[in-house]
């Protein structure tokens, strides 16, 4: 079942993820998660690339364009205008998302595909979607999120049949102060904070946040009209879990078609004065 250079992280045959660790792979797992990624066959990687000079960027991303984007990727690539960073995270979370994909597809194939062959479209909301790929399998379906700041780039991919969505999400805890903490929580998501342990204050309203959003991204839809339409119902600081409800917006977006209440169990926690979240939307018999 091994394959050289690659790592099993759990050693059944449609449902491992297969760490790949040869030599051009940009990202490395991200331990931050290995509890959740193991329990459920999800690949989370990271890339910190924060040394990258706009002159210098051109030609080393161009080089990178060609080897990690399909046909139509490319050409959105050449289309695609902004600042040299917003160029450089489009590419590089892109990079970092097909190398999740590669993991988790390795474990249901047995062969991880070359990046250029994993096609990732955004939708008409902006969301990841996974579009093509040179596997004949209904079974390889799958999903995956994307996330950077600041020079940081994740993502999170999962192949599991009924998945309907991943969500990644991280910030900088310094960046969700009070002033984004009044509009952005209700008053029992501040109480939740409130109700926390002297030491959890400091980094848990970013985590909140990021559950927020990784809740968003999972169900697609971002933080489509405002940061209280997804709730966090309850937190478990010692299980770094948050639960998180998505409420139904029919008069200004009738197309979500949410249903009454989503509710997802977000996975947080933070490494060197980043926030982090990663959550599933799973069908309704298998909730995690
Ligand atoms: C776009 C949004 C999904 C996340 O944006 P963000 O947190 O600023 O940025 P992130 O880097 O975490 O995520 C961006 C990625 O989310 C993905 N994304 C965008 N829209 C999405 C959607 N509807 N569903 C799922 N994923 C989506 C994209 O892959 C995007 O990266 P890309 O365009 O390079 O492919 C949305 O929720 C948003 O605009 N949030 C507000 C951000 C804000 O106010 N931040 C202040 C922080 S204090």
């Amino acid at each position: 079942m091994l394959k050289s250079g690659s790592r099993a992280l759990v050693a059944d045959h449609r449902t491992s993820v297969k760490i790949n660790e040869h030599a051009g792979m940009l990202s490395a797992p991200w331990t931050l998660f290995n509890s959740f990624v193991i329990q459920q066959l999800v690949s989370v990687r990271r890339l910190i690339r924060n040394d990258w000079s706009d002159s210098e960027q051109d030609g080393n991303l161009n080089g990178l364009a060609e080897q990690y984007l399909g046909r139509g990727e490319q050409e959105t690539w050449e289309r695609l205008r902004g600042t040299a960073s917003r160029r450089r995270e489009w590419l590089l979370g892109r990079a970092v998302a097909k190398e999740t994909l590669c993991d988790v597809l390795a474990g249901c194939t047995g062969h991880p595909p070359s990046p250029a062959e994993i096609e990732i479209v955004a939708d008409q909301r902006g969301c990841p979607r996974v579009k093509a790929l040179l596997v004949d399998d209904p079974q390889t379906a799958s999903v995956v999120s994307i996330s950077h700041v600041g020079g940081v780039f994740v993502a999170a991919a999962c192949a599991t049949p009924g998945l309907r969505g991943i969500g990644i999400d991280i910030e900088q805890v310094t960046r969700v102060n009070e002033d984004v903490m009044r509009f952005a929580f209700s008053a029992s998501e501040l109480q939740l904070l409130q109700g926390l342990p002297a030491g959890a204050q400091a980094n848990w309203p970013a985590r909140l946040w990021c559950a927020k959003e990784a809740a968003g991204k999972a169900l697609g839809v971002g933080l489509f009209s405002g940061l209280r339409d997804i709730h966090v119902s309850s937190v478990n600081a010692t299980a770094n879990i948050v639960e998180v409800e998505a409420r139904e917006r029919t008069k200004e977006e009738p197309r979500l078609r949410l249903g009454p209440a989503e509710s997802m169990v977000v996975h947080t926690s933070d490494d060197g004065g980043l926030a982090a979240a990663v959550c599933l939307w799973n069908t309704d018999a298998e909730k995690t």
